[in-house]
């Protein structure tokens, strides 16, 4: 019996990785955050399953269900929206998992900042523009920020910003941010990345807040950077005449020995 943590991607059910469908295919359990997974994905279960959302228990409800579940010997599926990498609430049920000795995979899925991404059409790191991406969240009723990081902390080293889980305190965000950015720095709102009802505003710094009022108060995201509407950076070297690389050597000593890989 294993229990398989999938990411279940940012909305659109074909954003789930063929690796996720399989193992939603042959698990005869499944227990779903419903807030956020899509309820097509559950499709995907074998006929007869215990499909469980678990979006209004405990995590001693769901290590419960897992429990029960790993006495019968049947794996379970488990799915959290995006990646499991961040804010998806695997770590404290990896470490019950382990206490218990029930064994787990874990299958990435994709990320809403990366479909945040993929609808505003944009690269967020660009040559000479920015270089990282903070993907970071403000305080909630659920969890605080470790001290040090705050948004003007990252907003010093001007890299692109993707802000979860605050929409509710976008004012407190552009206050934050401004003295850095400046109030004409780029900012996008994502609402509902890849869902059919996605939802997108650009505006400024200076602006962003009166455009999204009355927009709705969850399931966004925040992007923030020069990269969001910038036409003037480089080109990177990877892919310049000239440029001397592993896969394309340029000189007759190439920089690089050949090899298998
Ligand atoms: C609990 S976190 C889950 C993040 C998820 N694990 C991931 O990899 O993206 C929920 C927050 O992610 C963002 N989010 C999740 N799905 C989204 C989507 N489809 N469009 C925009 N933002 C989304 C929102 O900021 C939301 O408040």
């Amino acid at each position: 019996m294993t229990v398989h943590f999938i990411g279940a991607g940012p909305g659109a059910p074909d954003l789930l990785t063929l690796r996720g469908r399989d193992r939603i295919a042959g698990s005869p359990v499944c227990l779903y955050a419903g807030s956020l997974v899509p309820a097509a994905l559950l499709d995907h279960c074998p006929p007869g399953a215990r499909i469980v959302n678990t979006a209004p228990l405990s995590l001693d409800a769901i290590i419960g269900e897992i429990a029960a579940a790993h006495a019968q010997g049947q794996d379970v599926a488990r799915l959290h929206s995006g990646d499991l990498s961040i804010w998806s609430a695997m770590g404290e049920q990896l470490r019950c998992l382990r206490a218990r000795g029930i064994p787990f995979t874990i299958t990435p899925g994709v990320p809403a900042f990366a479909a945040a991404a993929a609808a505003l059409e944009a690269e967020l790191t660009l040559p000479g523009v920015a270089q990282s991406v903070v993907l970071t969240r403000t305080s909630g009723r659920a969890s605080a920020m470790p001290d040090a990081e705050t948004l003007p902390a990252f907003a010093a080293t001007g890299a692109t910003l993707a802000i979860h889980l605050s929409i509710h305190a976008l004012d407190r965000v552009v206050a934050d941010l401004t003295p850095a950015y400046g109030a004409d720095c780029p900012v996008a709102i994502v609402w509902r990345a890849s869902w059919p009802d996605q939802r997108i505003i650009r505006a400024t710094l200076a602006t962003i807040v009166e455009a999204a009022a009355g927009g709705p108060d969850r399931t966004a995201l925040i992007l923030v950077g020069r990269v969001l509407n910038s036409e003037d950076f480089g080109e990177t070297s990877l892919y310049a005449t000239g440029y001397d690389r592993r896969f394309r050597p340029q000189s007759a000593t190439p920089r690089f020995a050949e090899s298998g890989e």
